[in-house]
């Protein structure tokens, strides 16, 4: 069975993918308001992952035979500068997830429960990716945010996102 500092770790991770489905609902619906249709389905399917990324980690506690402890999610702001300021705020949102992933990655190991270490390793890397894909978008706002012909075109890119079940067996 999970010791019951990793339930805490999990069930606390679980917490923070469920607020940040609930953050990327909340820019998803800012991006809706603003008329960046594309943004917000960016957002969308962003909200979406989270969503699996929480259930998938819920369904491992329960699996290695433990109670998750479920606390109060945190309301996500509602409002927004512009584009620019919701993916300096994801970045920085990603970069803290990437943080406390890293933190049951060292207690996994202090642990010496290689179960929940090799479990928590698919984060570590979907962290890489997830962080290089906001900073790639960032980089372009940042470079070409003001241009109204390069927001139509990012819109346009990011409309094509469609959601793909990261766990689609489980
Ligand atoms: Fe599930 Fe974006 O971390």
């Amino acid at each position: 069975m999970i010791k019951n500092t990793l339930t805490k770790a999990f069930s606390d991770q679980v917490n923070k993918e469920l607020y940040s489905s609930y953050l990327y609902l909340a820019m998803s619906a800012f991006a809706e308001q603003t008329g960046y249709k594309g943004i917000a389905n960016w957002f969308f399917v962003q909200a979406q992952e989270e969503m699996a990324h929480g259930i998938h980690m819920y369904q491992y506690i329960v699996e290695r035979g433990a109670a998750p402890a479920f606390g109060e999610i945190e309301a996500p702001p509602t409002t927004f500068e512009g584009i620019h300021d919701m993916f300096v705020k994801v970045l920085a949102h990603e970069q803290d997830v990437t943080e406390s992933i890293n933190t049951i990655a060292t207690l996994a190991m202090k642990e010496n429960d290689h179960a929940c270490y090799n479990f928590i390793m698919w984060y570590v890397d979907e962290q890489i990716e997830e962080e290089a894909g906001v900073k790639d978008i960032l980089a372009k706002l940042t470079n070409f945010g003001s241009d109204p012909g390069f927001l139509y075109n990012l819109d346009n890119e990011l409309a094509s996102r469609v959601f793909v079940h990261p766990f689609p067996n489980r």
